[in-house]
């Protein structure tokens, strides 16, 4: 099957899927940050957590769509440098797709609560499996942020494991254009 496709296609698809999970990523954790702090009365008081919910759905979407590429399409490149980063890096990968699944699962089961579904930017609603009540709500929302805290603190270790790497990309694509 990845055969079919050349490996620049392979590698712009994976490269692209990658950059645009990380941005929606960001845009819905500082989302979350900052509707949480929004008053009753404000303009967005409602609108924002429905806004973060579609986005975060958005990244569960796009991180699955990343596993089923990387399953097919990719094989990994080697990591330069000292052999824990070798070691680390695959670990962190797994790790991730662990923990966006995590996050987005979490996050879903806080409204879904009380028995209500989520819109998908008004699209599609995901329905609700389960309904506990407060202890879900409770539960789930400590773990979601425990989770977002977690995602993050690897991501540092990711980036400066990767940092070369980018650079040298980045270097490349200049000689290129230059
Ligand atoms: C990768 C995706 C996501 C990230 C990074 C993220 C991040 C966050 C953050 C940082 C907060 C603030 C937590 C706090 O201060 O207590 C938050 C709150 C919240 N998130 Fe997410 N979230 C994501 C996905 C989702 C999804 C998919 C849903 C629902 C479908 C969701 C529902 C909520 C709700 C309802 C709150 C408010 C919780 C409260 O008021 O205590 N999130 N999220």
């Amino acid at each position: 099957m990845g055969q079919i496709l050349g490996e620049n296609v392979k590698s712009f698809v994976a490269n692209a899927l990658h950059w645009i999970s990380a941005a929606v990523f960001v845009s819905t954790l500082s989302l979350g940050l900052y509707m949480t702090s929004l008053e009753f009365m404000h303009p967005w008081y409602n609108s924002a957590p429905d806004f973060h919910k579609s986005t975060g759905i958005a990244v569960f979407f796009l991180v699955a769509i990343r596993s089923v590429w990387r399953f097919f399409f990719i094989e990994p490149a080697p990591i330069p440098g000292g052999d824990w980063k070798r070691s680390v890096d695959p670990i962190l990968h797994r790790g991730f797709y662990f923990l966006f699944f995590g996050i987005t699962f979490c996050g879903y089961l806080i409204p879904t609560a009380d028995g209500r579904g989520v819109e998908f930017f008004g699209l599609f609603e995901v329905p609700a499996l389960f309904s506990y009540k407060e202890p879900q709500e409770e539960i789930a929302g400590t773990l979601h942020l425990s989770l977002v805290f977690l995602t993050l603190c690897l991501a540092l270790l990711h980036t400066r494991i990767n940092i070369r790497r980018c650079a040298s990309k980045f270097k490349s694509l200049f000689k290129l254009s230059s």
